[in-house]
């Protein structure tokens, strides 16, 4: 899940261009260190010579080798920001990688699964390896291939034909990207279930692993399709498949501002982020419905017979994703009255599902490259499912391979932790459930038009939290040394309890669990000792089944054995108090909406901790932003 990033300018002889690879390059990696973070690394073509850096730690640290030992000015370059697979985060094994006599120059993203068979080759024909990377044998790959197979021969083909022949061996995922000293205006890529966007300029060309990687310099960009090459010049970009054949991408203009990815005046993007909260979901709701509420979800090109003859909805997600998709479950089942579970990808495909051509796949993911839900969507539609993607990166890998999709506009996400897309998921997912409602006629056009009367209050109820949200920053301050925390909840608050346990875990390092409110009798109530933190997201008391009730028992269990206990609580709701030691009220809401409201105070609370603990919120120890390997 490496950031990628790749530039050839022109000549400044030619075209009056100020762009130097070096800060293009570095840039791109600024933008994309979100990817990953324990090393970075940058080659340039110079003077008919490859000179590179590569450093472990932030790309901070390789800006100081740069200063350390500058590189000679050029106008190609690539450059790599990594989280490491194979061989731990060391300056060895930091990218680009070289071969053919220091030459050659390659980054990657992914994994090569056929490594090792591949390495043994190389060994018995005499090359060393200085690294223990699935990277360096690909390099190796190519350099042998390019010199002794071609010959060095530029005229049939160079890099590009050596890239072709050595794509044909490698087995699993990867970006490769590579410049060689005999092609100095040259940079070559090739992509397998690995991300890889071509950014297009005057007289300048980009790759990257996104768009961010070279958003400051171009909106045009084009999309590469599996296992294609595309080998760029300052003027020209051809794609070819792995065999040469010639291959067309799909251009498409970005409209991100690039100043939306940028911090906003907050101390970091995680905090900016939430505060984009109302903004997010207003936009995911934003141009679906008519005045009489009647959805046209423009992007859903699936038939709508087929969706009517729908008989059980599959959710596929990981990570935060995957607590959208169960917050999301209560809704579309009560609304479509379709049996919905939620599975985690990663599990999913390993168990031999029940999935046949009525089974609708919804898959959720921020990034749309992360390589378990993208499998796992593979898989269904292998099995003749119809998949939706809800994702929040236009142009990304598994909305590109879905039957449709329903974009998220949360804008640019860049905290490892995700905040605004997980509100964007469940909104986006209401507004699917609510369409499917519609066409199978689960619901009278007026109770839809009710319900998206109220999501749209829902954004400046969010800022109304985060507006008075001194009280739960402040408890975030004053618990900084608390060792472990608990989280409950029911019905759609048990997931929005999961959710708040992980941001904790993410951000602040700390034990946290969340737990349906219900089971605590069954054994996690063991844990409560006298001291224990617990939050207890409370539904509101004008929902059903006396869900109130019940919560506000637990409460009263939990704090019986001398637990701490912080409660998230509608308005009003005056019946929690002689409970809780701290509440932090919310505005009402009804009770299926109400995630898109208790889950801020967490995420603010789980930001305050760790910021307390002077942690890096944006960039958490271990953890990369889009997980692209399995
Ligand atoms: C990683 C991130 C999480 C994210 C998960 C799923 O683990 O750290 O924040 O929820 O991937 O990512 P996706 O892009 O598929 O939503």
């Amino acid at each position: 899940m490496c950031g990628i990033v790749g530039y050839v300018g022109r000549s400044a002889g030619r075209v009056n261009t100020e762009h130097k690879a070096l800060d293009v390059v570095l840039e791109g990696l600024r933008r994309l260190e979100y990817r990953g973070y324990d090393s970075a690394g940058i080659a340039v073509v110079a003077d008919g010579a490859i000179s590179s850096r590569k450093k472990s730690g932030k790309l901070s640290n390789l800006i100081a080798e740069l200063e350390a030992h500058p590189l000679p000015d050029a106008l190609t370059g690539i450059g790599h920001t990594r989280w490491a697979t194979h061989g731990g985060p060391t300056d060895l094994n930091a990218h680009p990688h070289l071969s053919d006599g220091g030459k050659l120059a390659l980054i990657h993203n992914g994994i090569i699964e056929n490594f090792a068979e591949l390495k043994q080759e190389l060994v018995a024909k005499g090359v060393t390896f200085l690294s223990e990377t699935d990277t360096e044998v690909a390099a190796a790959l190519i350099g042998d291939i390019y010199r002794n197979q071609l010959g060095g021969d530029n005229a049939s083909g160079g890099l590009t034909r050596a890239m072709e022949l050595a794509c044909q061996r490698l087995e699993g995922a990867f970006t490769l990207l590579a410049v060689h000293a005999d092609q100095p205006d040259v940079v070559v890529a090739a992509r397998r279930n690995s991300p890889l966007v071509v950014g297009l300029g005057e007289g300048e060309n980009f790759l990257g692993s996104d768009v961010s990687g070279f958003i400051d310099y171009t909106r045009r960009a084009v999309e590469l399709g599996q296992d294609q090459i595309v080998t760029i010049t300052a003027d020209t970009v051809a794609i070819t498949d792995f065999f040469g054949a010639p291959a067309e991408g799909k251009e498409y203009y970005v409209n991100w501002d690039p100043a939306s990815a940028e911090k906003g005046g907050f101390p970091s993007f995680m905090e900016k982020e939430i505060h984009d909260q109302p903004d997010a979901v207003l936009q995911t709701l934003l141009g679906r419905s008519d005045v009489d509420g009647k959805l046209t979800l423009d992007e859903l090109r699936i038939d709508t017979e087929l969706l009517k003859s729908v008989d059980k909805i599959i959710v596929l997600a990981c990570g935060t994703s995957a607590y959208a998709g169960q917050v999301a479950k209560y809704a579309i089942e009560r609304w479509c009255r379709i049996p919905t579970e939620v599975e985690l990808s990663h599990e999913f495909r390993y168990r031999d599902p029940i999935v046949d051509a009525n089974t609708l796949i919804v898959s959720i993911s921020q990034s749309g490259e992360t390589m378990d839900t993208l499998m796992a969507v593979r898989y269904a539609k292998e099995q003749g499912a119809k998949t939706v993607s809800i994702c929040n990166t236009n142009g990304s890998t598994i909305p590109r391979e879905s039957d449709a999709v329903l974009y998220t506009h949360a804008g640019p996400e860049i905290a490892v932790a995700s905040t605004k897309a997980f509100l964007a998921q469940i909104a986006a997912a209401y507004l699917l459930g609510l369409y499917l409602a519609q066409l199978r006629g689960n619901k009278f056009q007026g109770e839809i038009k009710d319900i998206l009367a109220d999501l749209g209050k829902i954004p400046a109820k969010i800022q109304q939290i985060l507006d008075n949200a001194d009280a739960i920053k402040k408890l975030g301050h004053d618990m900084v040394d608390a060792k472990s925390v608990l989280f409950l909840g029911r019905h759609v608050g048990f997931p929005v309890a999961m959710e708040g346990a992980l941001k904790l875990k993410e951000l602040a390092y700390i034990h946290a669990e969340g737990f349906a409110a219900g089971e605590l009798k069954h054994g996690p109530i063991a844990l409560i000792e006298e001291g224990q933190p617990v939050f207890v997201v409370v539904p509101s008391p004008r929902g059903r089944d006396s869900l109130h009730a019940k919560v506000v028992s637990n409460i009263q269990e939990v704090r019986a054995r001398g637990a701490k206990t912080i409660v998230i609580a509608e308005e009003g709701d005056e019946a929690v108090k002689a409970y809780a030691e701290h509440v932090i009220y919310i505005p009402e809401t009804p009770t299926l909406l109400a995630p898109l409201l208790s889950t801020v105070p967490l995420q603010i609370f789980a930001l305050a901790l760790a910021s307390a603990k002077g942690y890096d919120v944006d960039q958490p120890r271990n953890l990369a932003k889009s997980v692209t390997v399995e």
